[in-house]
């Protein structure tokens, strides 16, 4: 296994639609696969699509940790995982402003809007298929990934740029708006 080079907002191949993968079984996508696995969790990040790893292929490796899925029961937590050849379908034309950011642009984090409930499929290395009716943070980061392999890179959904800014500095005006909140009820 191999820690891979992530590829950064303005590589031309974060902005191509991705070809199918023809033997999701093959060794080489097992190996990728892998790698893709060692390379979120070193990022550390929640998702990876293979573009990001500079191949051009539908595929993309997640993990919706416990802590962070939401209250909502189909917001639900999964292990790492692999969706190979995916389809998303939007189940409403509502849409949430979620917090993303994206390890090919590293800090930075954007408030983006996202269909708040969606279904997905795809399968996995051995053809297993995974279908799946999701909310809530768990639909924001399939939504995110899936949009990796259509060239969509997260500040091209955007619409309010004055929810974009530096993880640190956002940071730090929450921290300032929390304790001037903590000022006024006092
Ligand atoms: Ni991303």
């Amino acid at each position: 296994m191999a820690i891979l080079k992530i590829a950064r907002m303005g590589h031309p191949v974060l902005i191509q639609r991705c070809a199918p993968v023809p033997d999701p079984g093959a060794p080489e996508i097992r190996r990728l696969v892998a790698d893709m696995i060692e390379t979120m969790e070193d990022a550390p990040g929640v998702g990876l699509a293979a573009p990001q790893v500079y191949v051009p292929l539908r595929l993309f490796v997640f993990r919706i940790p416990d802590g962070r899925a939401g209250e909502d029961p189909l917001d639900t937590p999964v292990g790492t995982s692999v969706l190979i050849n995916p389809e998303v379908e939007l189940l409403t034309d509502e849409r949430v402003l979620y917090w993303e950011g994206c390890l090919s642009i590293p800090g930075l984090r954007a408030a983006v809007p996202r269909a708040p409930r969606i279904r997905y499929r795809g399968v996995d290395c051995d053809g297993v298929p995974t279908e799946r009716e999701v909310s809530g943070f768990h639909a924001d980061v399939i939504q995110h990934e899936y949009d990796h392999l259509d060239g969509i890179l997260y500040p091209m959904r955007m619409q309010d740029f004055s929810l974009f800014g530096f993880t640190e500095e956002l940071a730090a005006a929450a921290v300032r708006r929390e304790s001037q909140r903590e000022r006024t009820q006092a």
